[in-house]
């Protein structure tokens, strides 16, 4: 299996659905909570002897994507799909969303459309193409490679990938989301997700340089990080802009909350939103991420 094959599965959590149990119940309720489908007309009906009432007659079609879906660990999708007519999943990580609903009758799977895309711009061939680079690069310099030309050859191929990212709300309205496209929108987790497969990359990639050729001696990854930060920056506010003109009746973010020690990513898009003055919910989940590691997270749930 490749480096990027290897990296890609460190991020799989066998024991997520019955680990999520409780999150996913009280957040499925968060999203399914209101939604009604609108009223078109009124139809007037018999009501007893020359009496009619009027009765209010439904739109079809309630419809609902879900960004970042993946193994739909946590979203309860069978209650998803009895207030939904049409489901979209969208995830980078196509194989783990087919294995989501594999299980699933015909009936229910009728109703879901499958999209693998990234709602950064950043696809599965960009992070593989990032990491051979990578590879191919520092094999090249050999080894008189120095950690200011690694950190250097760092910094152009993550220049490289961020030029697939979306710079602007048309960009991805045109590919995932158009405006007012669908009823809810909803993006839980993933905020966080968004660098993490870059971040990860480059700390492996940097542990196994360095004890190659650096004597174990890791480079500084400041400047590294800071530019992932700075992506992030860029791209989040592009994502939620386009979230928010996607959803006709509502959109609900999810992300780690915590005031001492900010969640990359997660961060940038409470501030977002905050900063845009919506009238927004918010409420506190609970998340038990990884019991087993004791990663627990407090999760801002905002619904614009
Ligand atoms: C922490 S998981 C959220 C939980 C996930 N819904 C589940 O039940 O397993 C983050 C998800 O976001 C996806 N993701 C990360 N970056 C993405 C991107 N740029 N576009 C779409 N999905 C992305 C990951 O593949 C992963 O499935």
């Amino acid at each position: 299996m490749s480096i990027y094959g290897q990296i890609k599965e460190k991020f799989v959590m066998p024991n997520a659905y019955s680990d999520w149990s409780k999150y996913r119940e009280k957040v499925t309720g968060l999203i399914v909570n209101g939604v009604e489908h609108e009223v078109i007309g009124y139809d007037a009906v018999s009501a007893g002897i020359a009496k009619k009432k009027m009765v209010p007659i439904y739109k079809d079609g309630l419809s609902i994507v879900i960004l970042g879906a993946g193994a739909c660990s946590d979203i309860d999708l069978v209650e998803i799909l009895q207030h939904f007519d049409e489901v979209t999943l969208v995830d980078v990580d196509g194989d783990s969303m087919a294995k989501a609903i594999e299980w699933l009758p015909e009936m229910y799977k009728e109703k879901i459309t499958l999209k693998t895309a990234s709602i950064t711009g950043i696809n599965d061939v960009d992070y593989k193409e990032f990491c051979d680079d990578i590879i191919q690069e520092v094999r090249l310099c050999g080894n008189v490679i120095t950690h200011e030309v690694y950190i250097a050859l760092l910094l152009k191929a993550l220049e490289r990938v961020e030029a697939k990212m979306f710079t602007s709300d048309a960009e991805l309205q045109s590919e995932l989301l158009p405006p007012a496209g669908y009823d809810v929108v909803v993006c839980l987790g993933v905020h966080s997700q968004l660098m993490a497969l870059l971040s990860y990359t480059l700390q492996v990639l940097t542990y196994n340089v360095s004890r190659q050729l650096f004597d174990g001696i890791e480079p500084e990854m400041d400047e590294v990080m800071e530019k992932l930060k700075s992506m992030n920056s860029r791209v989040i506010p592009v994502i939620n802009s386009a979230i928010l003109k996607c959803s006709r009746e509502k959109a609900v973010f999810g992300c780690e909350y915590d005031e001492k020690n900010p969640v990359e990513g997660a961060y940038q898009c409470i501030v977002d939103l905050r900063s845009r003055h919506l009238e927004v919910t918010e409420k506190h989940l609970q998340w038990n991420f990884n019991p087993e590691k004791n990663v627990i997270y407090d999760m801002l749930i905002q619904i614009v």
